[in-house]
C-alpha cells in the first residue's frame, strides 16, 4: 500500500527535492494547495477523466496518473470533459492515432467555453516526433504533452503549467530511472496489473512499440514481491504480471533472475488467489516456465500465445524468429504438461507480401491449435517500422476478405470450446455489475473466459462456484452454487 505519511513528510519548504520520488511527492503537494484555492475559487470540486487507449500497459499507467491526480483534489467523472481531460495514447495501429485527433476538435469547443480546462496528452503515440509536431504546430489548446518514460512527472508537468500559465511539452527519447513509490489507483479493488517490466528489445518488423517504449528494463524482483503483497493486504486477489515479453523478465538485471523463479516467488504469497501474465513471446517460452506454471496452483489455466502468422516465410520478414513447426511444437510442448490450458493469441492479416498460401498456414495452424479466442488485426503501416517500406503491400479488399474468413474460423473453433464446458461447475472471481442487466454479475473463470450470473453486487471481488448453464459463443450464462 502506498505510504501517504511518507508524502506529507516532505517539506513545501524551499526548493522541490532533486531525488526521486520525493520531488515529485513536494510537486504533488504543491498542486494539491492550489487545487484547493481552484476549488473554492470555482465552487465545485475540480473533475478529472481519463481516458486510456491500447493496451494492460497504458491502463496501469492511467492507474497511476489517477492517484496522482486524485491526490492533487480532482475527482473521477465517466464523461468526457472534465476540469482535467486526460488522453493516454496508443499508436499500435493507425486508427488509434485518428481516434485522438477527433477527440481534440471536440474538445477545443468545450475548452472556448471553460478556458482553465486542462488538456493533457501522453502515451506512446507522444513517442512520435511527428504527432508532437502536429500538437505543437495545430493544436495550440493541449497544455500538457508528455511521452511514456516519465508519467511519474505529472504533478511536476501540472505546477509548472500552472505557474507558467504557459504549455508543457516534454517527451524524453529514452527512460531514465525507474520510479518506485508511487500511488496507484485501482479500477478494481480485487484486481490489478502489476508491471514486471518495461520496453521491449525485439523490433518485429511491423511494431512501433520498441520505439515509442524503450529498451527493456525489469524491476527487481524484490520491489514487485513488496508491491504485491501490499495489494493483497489491501484487498487483491488477482495480479496480472505485465511485460512485453515477460519470458526476458530479469536478463539485465545485476542479479538475473527468470520469470519462471518471479513466477513461483509471487505463488508464494499468502492471500493471492490468482495469478496471469501478459504476455509471453512463442521465441523464448522456456520449459522451466512451462514446468512454473504445471507448479504454482494460482497460476491461471490461460496463455496468451501471439501467433502473428502461421507463415514461416512472413515470420522470418516479421523478425519474430519462430517459425510454423517450432510454434506448433511449444503448443504441443505446453499441452503435454498443462492438458487445461486455454491458448489465445494475437494474429496480423496481410502483412507485406503475404500470399494466399501464406495466409493458408495462419488458417491451418488456428485450426491444428484451435486457440480459445484470439485478437485479429488488419496489418497496419506505421512509419519508422521495416515492414513499412516492404514492398507487395497487400491490397486492402484482400486483406479485408482474408480477415473475414480467418474470424469466422476463429468463431467457429471459440464457440466449439465454450460448448464443450458447459455443465461444469468451476471458479469464477465475480467482478462487475452486467452493463445491460443489472440483476446480473460478470465474472471470469480461470481461463478468463466470462460468465453472467444473477447476483448481488455485494458479492463483487470474491472467488466462487459457478455452474455454466448455457454457451452464447464466447461466454456464459451461468448460477452459483453454494459451497
Ligand atoms: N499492425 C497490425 N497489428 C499490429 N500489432 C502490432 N503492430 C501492429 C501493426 N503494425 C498487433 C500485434 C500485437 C498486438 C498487441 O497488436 O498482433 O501482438
Ligand atoms: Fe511489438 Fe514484437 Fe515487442 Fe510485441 S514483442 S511489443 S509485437 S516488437
Amino acid at each position: 500500500m502506498f505510504d501517504y505519511e511518507r508524502l506529507e513528510a516532505v517539506s513545501l519548504e524551499g526548493e522541490a527535492p532533486q531525488s526521486e520520488p520525493e520531488r515529485q511527492y513536494y510537486f504533488m503537494k504543491k498542486c494539491r494547495e492550489w487545487a484547493k484555492e481552484e476549488t473554492k475559487r470555482t465552487g465545485h470540486p475540480l473533475t478529472m477523466s481519463i481516458q486510456t487507449l491500447g493496451c494492460q500497459m497504458n491502463a496501469k499507467d492511467s492507474e497511476k496518473m489517477t492517484a496522482i491526480l486524485a491526490y492533487i483534489g480532482y475527482e473521477e467523472v465517466e464523461e468526457p470533459v472534465a476540469d482535467f481531460v486526460l488522453y493516454n495514447t496508443c499508436t499500435v495501429r493507425e486508427n488509434a492515432n485518428l481516434k485522438i485527433y477527433g477527440r481534440l476538435g471536440y474538445l477545443k469547443n468545450h475548452k472556448k467555453k471553460n478556458s482553465h480546462m486542462k488538456i493533457a496528452l501522453c502515451g506512446c503515440m507522444m513517442q512520435e516526433p511527428d504527432e508532437v509536431e502536429r500538437i505543437r504546430k495545430s493544436y495550440p489548446f493541449v497544455d500538457l504533452v508528455f511521452g511514456t518514460h516519465n508519467i511519474y512527472k505529472l504533478a511536476e508537468f501540472l505546477y509548472t503549467q500552472i505557474e507558467s500559465e504557459r504549455r508543457v511539452m516534454d517527451v524524453w527519447d529514452e527512460a531514465k530511472e525507474i520510479v518506485e513509490d508511487l500511488p496507484g489507483k485501482r479500477k478494481y479493488s480485487f484486481k490489478t496489473g502489476v508491471n514486471i517490466m518495461y520496453g521491449c528489445n525485439n523490433f518485429c518488423s511491423y511494431c512501433i512499440v520498441p520505439y515509442v517504449r524503450g529498451r527493456e528494463r525489469s524491476r527487481e524482483p524484490e520491489d514487485i514481491l513488496a508491491e504485491i503483497r501490499g495489494l493483497v493486504a489491501d484487498g487483491v486477489v488477482e495480479v496480472m504480471l505485465l511485460g512485453q515479453n515477460v519470458n526476458s523478465y530479469g536478463k539485465t538485471l545485476e542479479k538475473p533472475v527468470s520469470f519462471a523463479r518471479l513466477l513461483r516467488q509471487v505463488n508464494e504469497i499468502e492471500g493471492l488467489e490468482r495469478i496471469r501474465f501478459m504476455t509471453s513471446h512463442p521465441k523464448d517460452l522456456s520449459d522451466e516456465l512451462i514446468e512454473a506454471m504445471a507448479d504454482c496452483d494460482k497460476v491461471c489455466a490461460h496463455l496468451h500465445l501471439p501467433l502473428q502468422s502461421g507463415s514461416s516465410e512472413i515470420l522470418k520478414k516479421m523478425n519474430r524468429k519462430y517459425t510454423k513447426e517450432s510454434y506448433l511444437d511449444l503448443v504441443a510442448r505446453i499441452r503435454r504438461k498443462l492438458p487445461d490450458i486455454s491458448l489465445t493469441t494475437d494474429i496480423i492479416v496481410g502483412f507485406p507480401g503475404e500470399t494466399e498460401g501464406d495466409f493458408a498456414d495462419t488458417l491451418d495452424v488456428v485450426r491444428q491449435v484451435r486457440f480459445d479466442s484470439a485478437y485479429t488485426f488488419i496489418y497496419s503501416r506505421r512509419t519508422g517500422t521495416p515492414a513499412a517500406a516492404m514492398e507487395n503491400q497487400v491490397p486492402e479488399e484482400v486483406v479485408k476478405e482474408r480477415f473475414n474468413r480467418l474470424l469466422h474460423e476463429i468463431q467457429g473453433i471459440s464457440a466449439e470450446i465454450t460448448d464443450s464446458r458447459v455443465g461444469e461447475t468451476v471458479s469464477v472471481l465475480l467482478e462487475e455489475v452486467n452493463a445491460q442487466d443489472s440483476s446480473l454479475i460478470t465474472g471470469r473463470l480461470s481461463n478468463n473466459a466470462v460468465v453472467h450470473c444473477p447476483g448481488d453486487k455485494s458479492r463483487i471481488g470474491q472467488i466462487v462456484q459457478v455452474k455454466l448453464l448455457e454457451s452464447r459463443g464466447f461466454y456464459y450464462m451461468g448460477e452459483m452454487v453454494e459451497e
